[in-house]
């Protein structure tokens, strides 16, 4: 068993960098992190250096990354994968130094998202700078693809600790991996991708402060604002540049009593179950997974 300590970053590649940097910072309110790496531009929302990474190049998504305790599991989940099957390489000094980790791993899960198990991020004391008051709190969670979400629960269930906090029928499966309702979720979708990643915000009042900002800039939203029943979780989903999604959203349910929930089962197709607020539903944009891997076995 891995024990995923939290998220950690998403690495993504953008065509046109400097459009995905100024989307990020003054429309989503990120602070983008001082750099001497050419092509990479860091972007931060809470005590973490990074929670995304923009590289320049081929459009889409690069890898995900979670936190493992120390180099001790990290060791563990390396030989623990190979005797699993999964073809697992080593992050080189370079790429290390490009995610602020001491070290880590990547690998492909069953359906070919790239995942990355790093220890030590670099925290940052200093306030973040943000670009905009967007009321950020934190990067709360980020959603993956697959064509299959409940095969996609026995991958996270049997090699982690993630739980499945509750399901959206054969399309969501919502899982958690300490308190928080979910950190990690799969959703149906065509081939791996990057479904969304999550912003938390301070109130009610920042996510509809937020919709209008963004609808006053054109920007395209998605879904909502409304609220998941599952959740409980205030939300706005929009679109960024290379077809990145972005969710702001406030309230989402802390599970303290782990051992009592049981974890609820939603039909997408019934009014409410995505929505309580019965606004339009919409499958969000995902960004495909890139193939062409930054890190491979040595
Ligand atoms: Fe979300």
């Amino acid at each position: 068993m891995i024990e995923l300590k939290d998220i950690a970053y998403v690495r993504s590649g953008v065509a046109d960098l400097e459009a995905a940097v100024r989307f990020a910072t003054e429309i989503v309110g990120l602070q983008r992190v001082a750099s001497d790496e050419p092509g990479v531009v860091h972007l931060r929302a809470d005590a973490r250096h990074h929670c995304l990474a923009l590289v320049e190049g081929r459009s889409g998504v690069i890898s995900s990354g979670f936190t493992v305790a120390d180099e001790d599991a990290l060791a563990l989940a390396e030989s623990d994968l190979e005797r699993r099957g999964f073809v697992v390489g080593r992050l080189d000094a370079l790429a290390a130094r490009s995610r602020r980790v001491r070290s880590g791993i990547a690998f492909d899960d069953p359906f070919g998202n790239r995942l990355e198990l790093v220890c030590q991020q670099q925290a940052i004391t200093r306030p973040v700078g943000f670009t905009r008051p967007a009321g950020i709190t934190e990067f709360g969670h980020l959603c993956l693809d697959a064509p299959d979400v409940h095969e996609a629960y026995r991958f996270w269930n049997s090699h982690f600790n993630a739980r499945v906090s509750d399901w959206i029928g054969d399309a969501a499966c919502l899982m958690r991996i300490d308190p928080v309702h979910h950190k990690l979720a799969v959703f149906r979708g065509d081939g791996p991708g990057l479904c969304h990643i999550n912003f938390q915000v301070a109130s009610i009042d920042d996510v509809f402060r937020n919709w209008h900002f963004l609808v006053e800039h054109g920007v395209e939203i998605e879904m909502g604002p409304g609220r998941h029943p599952q959740s409980t979780a205030i939300f706005v989903y929009f679109l960024g540049p290379e077809g990145f999604t972005y969710e702001y959203s406030f309230g989402v349910r802390r599970i303290e009593d782990d051992a009592s929930w049981v974890p609820r089962t939603f039909d997408p197709a019934e009014p409410g179950s995505v929505d309580m607020w019965l606004g339009p539903i919409a499958r969000t944009t995902s960004q495909p997974q890139l193939h062409d891997h930054e890190v491979v076995p040595a």
